[in-house]
């Protein structure tokens, strides 16, 4: 309420006793909270506060009333003054303090990574197989999915009537002359077809065979081929290539076992395999209870194919293999199901952070 300005020395002094009285009430050093606080200053030193209105009303007093009570007011003025930027400054860092404790944010606390793309498990390990013979002077070559009977079968000494072409279970376009490649070897003969020798290419890629798809096989997979062509080449470099590479991707100590085997457009030809590395050589269902893992399909390149392109096989010879870029994926992570590549699941995928080789 409103106080009627004093105008004599003892209305001015019981005004300021009140005053006085309802300061030590108000108890400033222990005001619970800023917005009180605030309350208390606005009424007693605010514009139309109780001791602003008292130092205004000395005034009305007397010279000598002003010179006594003048001191008496400013230095209550003064005192509240400090009380109360200092239970401010009380108050502040009692809020701070608080806030800091409720809005505390762990540092320590690993940041949400945010989702990250990476290479498909396939992809990297068909670099990695890649990137090997390309350290060895091999040129990266690639050729198209969809192929003409003469890339894929008869000028790699496949003709016709040859059963190798039933064993290929080949996906045909219809009506057309057309079929998906069944073997990356397609792209030794557009090599060859295309450049003069000597070679030195691994062609990486997709390839496509109608199989029954299980653990061990799908109708669309991987292979990386490879192909030396030059002069006085033989078996021999074959298996010194092959040896380095396997060592390489597997480790110094990988034991491998050249098996004679068939392909109609290599001769000699051969399938290697490598020591089963899940087992210790004594038998798992990795390696179907032999120790030993097939790994690729190699031989020397058949005569019939280098007159097939137009080389003289009289001058030139060389080497191919092909590469299972699955079955390699399979061993390097210890994956027992090859469906699992294609099942898009990314708890299976995010297993596989790696970097391009
Ligand atoms: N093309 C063969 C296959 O798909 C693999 C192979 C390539 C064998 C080159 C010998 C030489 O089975």
């Amino acid at each position: 309420m409103k106080r009627e300005a004093p105008t004599s020395r003892a209305a001015w002094e019981q005004a300021y006793a009140q005053s006085e009285s309802a300061l030590r009430a108000a108890d400033v050093e222990r005001c619970a909270d800023l917005p009180k606080l605030e309350e208390v200053r606005v009424r007693f030193l605010g514009r139309k506060g109780e001791l602003t209105e008292l130092l205004k009303a000395l005034k009305n007093l007397s010279l000598d009333d002003r010179r006594t009570l003048g001191p008496l007011a400013q230095a209550l003025k003064d005192s509240l003054d400090r009380q109360v930027s200092a239970r401010r400054a009380e108050l502040e860092d009692a809020y701070d303090a608080a806030s800091l404790q409720k809005d505390a944010i762990d540092l320590t606390l690993p940041s949400l990574r945010p989702p990250r793309g990476r290479l498909h498990p396939l992809t990297t390990t068909l670099h990695e197989i890649a990137c090997i013979f390309q350290f060895m002077g091999y040129s990266w070559e690639e050729g198209p999915f969809i192929e003409d009977e003469r890339h894929n079968f008869s000028a790699l000494n496949i003709p016709d009537d040859h059963p190798a072409r039933d064993s290929h279970d080949t996906f045909y376009l219809q009506g057309l002359p057309l079929l998906l490649r069944t073997h990356t070897s397609t792209v030794q003969v557009r090599v060859m077809e295309s450049s003069k020798p000597p070679l030195r290419v691994v062609c990486p890629g997709r390839v496509f065979r109608h199989e029954q798809i299980d653990a061990t096989h799908s109708a669309v997979f991987h292979q990386v081929e490879g192909l030396v062509i030059d002069e006085g080449v033989g078996f021999a470099d074959l298996k010194g290539h092959l040896q380095a590479f396997l060592q390489k991707l597997l480790g110094p100590s990988t034991q491998t076992r050249f098996r004679p085997s068939y392909f109609p457009f290599t001769e000699p030809s051969t399938e290697v395999d490598v020591k089963c590395f899940f087992c210790p050589g004594s038998g798992c269902p990795a390696c179907k209870r032999t120790g030993w893992i097939e790994i690729l399909g190699a031989g020397v390149v058949n005569p019939a194919v280098l007159s097939a392109v137009g080389y003289d096989p009289e001058k030139w010879s060389g080497f191919a293999f092909g590469i299972g870029v699955e079955r390699v994926a399979m061993l390097l992570h210890g994956v027992q199901d090859l469906r699992d590549f294609y099942s898009n699941d990314l708890r299976f995928l995010a297993q596989f952070d790696e970097d391009l080789v």
